[in-house]
């Protein structure tokens, strides 16, 4: 039986991939498209069992299936790009990188940014329930936490088009042209986003509607970039 055989490691490797995949962003966009909306309104004992109650599990579910995702994501990466010498500068190469890329900084956003500061606000709910005095500062790490899981939002619709695209939409590379424009752009685009998750404010990203369409924009970007430098 095939599935049980060496040959099958790589399709299970991209099943559990899958798997955490849609755990990871399934809570991603749980938290994304009705959770924040539902926090704006909700009432402040409200929030606070959210945070003591759903928050930790939520979180836990949340970072484990990232965690898992990126480690079944590059174990995949490694198998094609190791043992089947599949070089980074092909289309397959060059399209999962770029989805493996921004799948990454997600990876990182979650475990540096997102989780951190829910483990504050957690601890913060959790104290004032029992009288205690609030953290300070807890509502500018919570608006931080809120830009990055909106610039994950953003980056999550390039990260899938890009990930189904590698083996379902090759790219025809030119071999007289470089790639370095391409990761240029790619750098300066996703760099700017990404420092905005980090440093930098909200703004239009409020908005779920307008995180869809940054993100489809960026998607196209990304791929008119690799058709015309690369292609
Ligand atoms: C964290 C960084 C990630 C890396 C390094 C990564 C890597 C990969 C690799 C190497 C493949 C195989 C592509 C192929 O064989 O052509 C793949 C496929 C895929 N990945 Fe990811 N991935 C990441 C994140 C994600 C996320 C967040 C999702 C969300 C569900 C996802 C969903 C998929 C899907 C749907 C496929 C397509 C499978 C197919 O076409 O057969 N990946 N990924």
């Amino acid at each position: 039986m095939t599935l049980f055989t060496g040959a099958a490691a790589e399709f299970w490797l991209r099943w559990f991939h899958l798997f955490f995949g849609v755990l990871w962003i399934g809570h991603l966009y749980y938290f994304n498209f009705s959770q924040m909306a539902f926090m704006t309104e909700a009432e402040a004992a409200t929030k606070s069992a959210v945070f003591q109650k759903l928050t930790p599990r939520t979180m836990f579910w949340f970072r484990y299936g990232a965690l898992l995702t990126f480690l079944t994501g590059w174990g995949m990466i490694g198998h094609k790009m190791g043992a089947l010498g599949i070089p980074a500068t092909s289309s397959w190469g060059t399209i999962i990188l770029t989805g493996g890329l921004t799948g990454t900084i997600m990876f990182a956003n979650v475990w540096l940014i997102i989780w951190p500061n829910n483990k504050v606000m957690i601890d913060n709910a959790t104290r004032t329930a029992k009288g205690e005095a609030a953290i300070p500062g807890v509502a500018d790490l919570a608006a931080r936490a809120a830009v990055a899981s909106r610039t994950n939002t953003l980056f999550s619709i390039p990260t899938l088009f890009f990930m189904t695209a590698a083996s379902h939409l090759p790219l025809t590379l030119s071999p007289e042209k470089s790639l370095v424009p391409y990761w240029c752009v790619f750098g300066i685009l996703i760099g700017a986003l990404e420092l905005n998750a980090i440093k930098g404010k909200m703004g239009p990203l409020q908005k779920l509607g307008s995180v869809i369409h940054f993100g489809l924009l960026l998607t196209f970007a990304l791929y008119f970039a690799m058709e015309f430098l690369a292609g």
